[in-house]
């Protein structure tokens, strides 16, 4: 018998003391850029052995403003902004090409932490995404290569016949560039850190980029 889905719903927990550990965050000792402490959240992340920390939701809107999410990979964080990499005929890069403004959203729930980041998207220079790809793993410029990213699939023997053309060329020429494969840089707006508290006085810190300097807020939970 299938399990019930609203029982189940409401015997699920977050922010349990029992398995989640909630640091306080002091916003009088925040940095007055958003950039170190998302570094450091990162990587308090990581050590406390958060599974890939370095993923994050990434929303974009159509040209009707229709909103979409789906799971990316973080490549970078600099003054530059937040960097991502996707195909540029993916249903994503249609919207940014449309629409360069988006929305990424981290959660670590081992430290009951939330960033939230938005702001106007860019595309770095090809010679850019084509180094970023090259220095990652033979599996990333093999499904690179497959293409045809957001495309109606024939069917499964399709995608593993180009899968493994793909697979070979990687390996035998890991240079191979992969023309529509794009680095995007979204440089924040805004960024918010959201700690959670088992008494639920969560704590939310704003950032917003000002003419000259960031602005911080607290925010009501
Ligand atoms: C953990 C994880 C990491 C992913 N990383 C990427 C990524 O870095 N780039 C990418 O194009 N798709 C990535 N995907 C796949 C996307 O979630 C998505 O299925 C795909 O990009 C197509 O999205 P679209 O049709 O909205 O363009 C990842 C999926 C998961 C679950």
């Amino acid at each position: 018998m299938e399990p019930d889905l609203h029982e189940l719903l409401r015997s699920l927990r977050v922010w349990d003391p029992a398995v989640t550990d909630l640091p306080p965050l002091d916003p009088d000792a925040a940095p007055a850029e958003p950039l170190p402490l998302f570094a450091r959240w990162l990587a308090e992340a990581a050590v406390a052995g958060q599974a890939e920390p370095h993923t994050m939701s990434l929303a974009t809107a159509d040209a009707e403003g229709l909103p979409d999410v789906r799971i990316v990979m973080l490549h970078g964080a600099d003054e530059k902004g937040w960097s991502f990499a996707t195909h540029a005929h993916s249903r994503k890069g249609g919207h940014l090409a449309g629409r360069p403004y988006a929305a990424l959203a981290f959660y670590w729930p081992v430290l009951g932490r939330q960033v939230r980041v938005r702001g106007p998207v860019g595309v770095a220079p090809a010679e850019e995404a084509q180094a970023d790809l090259h220095a990652r793993s033979t599996g990333a410029l093999a499904a690179a290569l497959t293409g045809r990213q957001s495309e109606v699939l024939a069917s499964p023997e399709e995608l593993a016949h180009a899968s493994e053309a793909a697979w070979q060329q990687a390996r035998r020429a890991p240079d191979t560039p992969a023309p529509s494969w794009t680095l995007y840089r979204l440089r924040p707006d805004e960024v918010e850190f959201f700690q959670g508290n088992s008494d639920r006085r969560h704590i939310r810190l704003r950032y917003r980029r000002g003419p000259e300097a960031w602005t911080r807020d607290l925010l009501w939970p």
